[in-house]
C-alpha cells in the first residue's frame, strides 16, 4: 500500500489538550499493559550500551508511551540506572506528573521540544515510539540527519504498518477506548465526558489510528533514508521484531556512532 501523508488530529495546534491528552493517555495505557515494545528491549539496551550513552532522550513522548514498563525491563538487565528524559512538542503536563510520581529515573521536559530541532543541550540516545510516522519524508530524514550531526544514537520504533489487515483493525479502536477508559488513571471527568457522553476521544483515536498506519514507513523506506546520511562510522540496524505475544511486529531503525 502506498504511503500517505494525511493529517493526524493530535498534530494540529488547534487540537485541544483534553483531546490530544485523551488519545496519548489511552495509547500510554495500552502499551503499558500489553507491553508490545518488550520484544525490542534487548536490542535497545544493547545499542544504548554500545553507544556508551549516559541518558536517553525520548522524542514525541505524548503520555509517556512504553517508558513506564520498558524502563523496568531495561533496568532488570542493566547494572547502571540510565536516566530518561521524555519530551514532546505538546508536553502532556498531567502525564508528566503521573510518570514522575512513579519514582523511576524518568523526567518529562515541560518545555516544547520539536523532534526535528532537538536542542544541542539535550544530549543522549534518542528514542521515538509510535511517532516517527508523523513526519513527512523530508522531516523524517532531517530527524536522522540531526542525530548524526550531533553524534547521538537514535532508535525509532513503530507498532503500526501499512498492511491492509492492520489498517482495517483500526475500526476496533472505538470499542477498545470504551472498554479501557475506566482503567486509565487518574480518572478524569473530561476523559469520561469526551469518551461516553460526547465520544470525541474514540472518534479521533480511530481516525488518527488509521492515518498512522497509512503514514508508517516500511523497513525498505527507512533503509533508503540512511543511505544519504553522513557519518560513515554509524552502525545501522533496520528490520522488524515479532511481538512476544500475539500477531504483529515492531518496525525498528537504530543507529549510533561506534565509539
Ligand atoms: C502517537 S503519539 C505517540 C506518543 C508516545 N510516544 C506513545 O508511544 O504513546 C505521537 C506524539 O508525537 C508528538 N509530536 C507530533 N509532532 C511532533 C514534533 N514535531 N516534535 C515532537 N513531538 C511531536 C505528538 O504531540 C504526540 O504526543
Amino acid at each position: 500500500m502506498q504511503r500517505r501523508q494525511w493529517l493526524e488530529i493530535e498534530d494540529q495546534s488547534w487540537c485541544p489538550a483534553f483531546l490530544r491528552d485523551g488519545m496519548t493517555d489511552y495509547l500510554q495505557h495500552v502499551v503499558t499493559v500489553m507491553k508490545p515494545y518488550k520484544c525490542i528491549a534487548p536490542r535497545l539496551q544493547q545499542s544504548i550500551s554500545a553507544a556508551k550513552a549516559e541518558c536517553v532522550v525520548d522524542l514525541g513522548s505524548g503520555g509517556g508511551g512504553p517508558w513506564l514498563s520498558l524502563y523496568r525491563t531495561l533496568m532488570e538487565r542493566s547494572e547502571e540506572k540510565i536516566p530518561v528524559l521524555l519530551t514532546d512538542r505538546f508536553p502532556n503536563e498531567k502525564a508528566a506528573r503521573k510518570i514522575e510520581d512513579a519514582a523511576l529515573e524518568i523526567r518529562y521536559a515541560r518545555i516544547p521540544v520539536d523532534a526535528t530541532r532537538v536542542p544541542e543541550s539535550l544530549t543522549g540516545f534518542r528514542t521515538m515510539f509510535s511517532s516517527f510516522h508523523h513526519f513527512p519524508p523530508s522531516q523524517a530524514q532531517a530527524i536522522l540527519e540531526d542525530a548524526v550531526r550531533q553524534r547521538q544514537g537514535i532508535g525509532i520504533f513503530e507498532l503500526t504498518s501499512r498492511q491492509p489487515a492492520q489498517v482495517l483493525s483500526m475500526i476496533l479502536v472505538p470499542l477498545f477506548v470504551l472498554l479501557i477508559t475506566p482503567f486509565i488513571r487518574p480518572l478524569r471527568l473530561s476523559r469520561l465526558v469526551f469518551t461516553y457522553l460526547l465520544p470525541l476521544i474514540p472518534v479521533a483515536a480511530t481516525f488518527d489510528g488509521i492515518v498512522s498506519c497509512l503514514r508508517t514507513y516500511t523497513p525498505d523506506e527507512l533503509r533508503e533514508m540512511t543511505l544519504s546520511l553522513e557519518g560513515s562510522d554509524y552502525q545501522w540496524q533496520i528490520g522488524q521484531e515479532k511481538l512476544l505475544k500475539g500477531p504483529g511486529a515492531v518496525t525498528y531503525l537504530i543507529g549510533y556512532p561506534m565509539p
